[in-house]
């Protein structure tokens, strides 16, 4: 992701979330170096992720498809790219939050391995008040271990 998809990123972003970030974010995590990629589907971007690094631990701040093109594996694609990316970068766990009331992200981090390992209550603004966030968690295995002989 660089500064120059910001305006079809935030088209996406202000479609897709209740709450969405802020083009400031966006360029916050861009002049961090936060790694940034964006999926694109011929001359069309059509999703995005972030994610945070700091040591052997990773955090996906962001995972993004356009309302458009959801559930047709978007998602997990775009998920096992920032998994590829955080490997190469030495991370060993990554972590995400996300809302009670997002079912699809949730049966996507889970299908893709990972755990709920707790809750920070109150953490998202909601439309009534403020909504808890589930922490969940992966480890990545080194590629070897995760593939079981037959
Ligand atoms: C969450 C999100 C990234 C998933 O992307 P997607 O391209 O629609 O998902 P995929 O097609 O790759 O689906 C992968 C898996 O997710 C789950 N899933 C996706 N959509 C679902 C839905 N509507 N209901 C239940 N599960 C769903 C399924 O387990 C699916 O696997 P399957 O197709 O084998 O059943 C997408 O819905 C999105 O961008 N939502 C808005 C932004 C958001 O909420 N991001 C997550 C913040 S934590």
């Amino acid at each position: 992701m660089r500064d120059a998809d910001l305006d079809e990123v935030m088209r996406i972003e202000l479609r897709a979330y209740p709450f969405p970030w802020t083009i400031g974010i966006f360029r916050d995590c861009l002049r961090a170096g936060y790694p940034a990629w964006v999926l694109e589907a011929g001359p069309r971007l059509i999703g995005y992720g972030v994610l945070s690094v700091a040591a052997d631990e990773a955090h996906v701040l962001n995972v993004c498809v356009d309302p458009d093109d959801q559930g047709q594996g978007h998602g997990r694609r775009l998920l096992r790219g920032l998994e590829r990316v955080a490997r190469g970068l030495g991370v060993q766990r990554v972590f995400l939050e996300v809302r009670p009331s997002n079912p699809a992200a949730i049966a996507l981090y889970h299908d893709e391995g990972f755990n709920e390992i707790g809750r920070r209550p109150r953490y998202y603004p909601a439309h009534e008040g403020r909504e808890d966030a589930i922490v969940m968690a992966k480890e990545l295995l080194p590629d070897a271990l995760t593939r079981m002989p037959s």
